[in-house]
């Protein structure tokens, strides 16, 4: 059915993405996260109730994130005053919500 011409096209569309398919699909998924003060605390404390998706589903203002990280600290997570202060800043920075909405 096909022209040779379409074959030809396919065969190349073949051989680029076979070229190209390992470069992207590398064996263990980056992090989702962003670089940043804060990244290490957030995989080591928040990833241990929830995924860190649970986290990243919604985005908050500064505000929202600290009080957002006071709720999970009333159900236990272990971040000392400092910590707080450095989870905040990141998530807000990283997963801020703009005052418009
Ligand atoms: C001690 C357990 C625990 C730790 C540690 C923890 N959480 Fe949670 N988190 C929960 C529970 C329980 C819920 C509610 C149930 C759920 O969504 O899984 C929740 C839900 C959430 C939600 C969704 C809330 C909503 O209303 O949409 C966010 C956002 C969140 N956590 C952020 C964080 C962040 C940021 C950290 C790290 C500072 C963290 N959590 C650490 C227990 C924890």
């Amino acid at each position: 059915m096909s022209t040779p011409r379409s074959g030809t096209r396919l065969r190349r569309w073949f051989s680029a993405a076979l070229l190209v398919g390992p470069a992207i699909a590398s064996p263990q998924p980056p992090s989702p996260l962003p670089d940043g003060d804060g990244k290490a605390l957030v995989e080591r404390i928040c990833a241990q109730c929830h995924s860190l998706d649970t986290v990243f589903r919604s985005r908050r203002t500064r505000q929202q994130w600290a009080a957002e990280i006071d709720k999970m600290i009333a159900k236990g997570a272990k971040l000392s005053d400092d910590d707080i202060d450095v989870v905040a800043d990141y998530l807000a920075s990283r997963f801020g919500a703009s005052t418009r909405n």
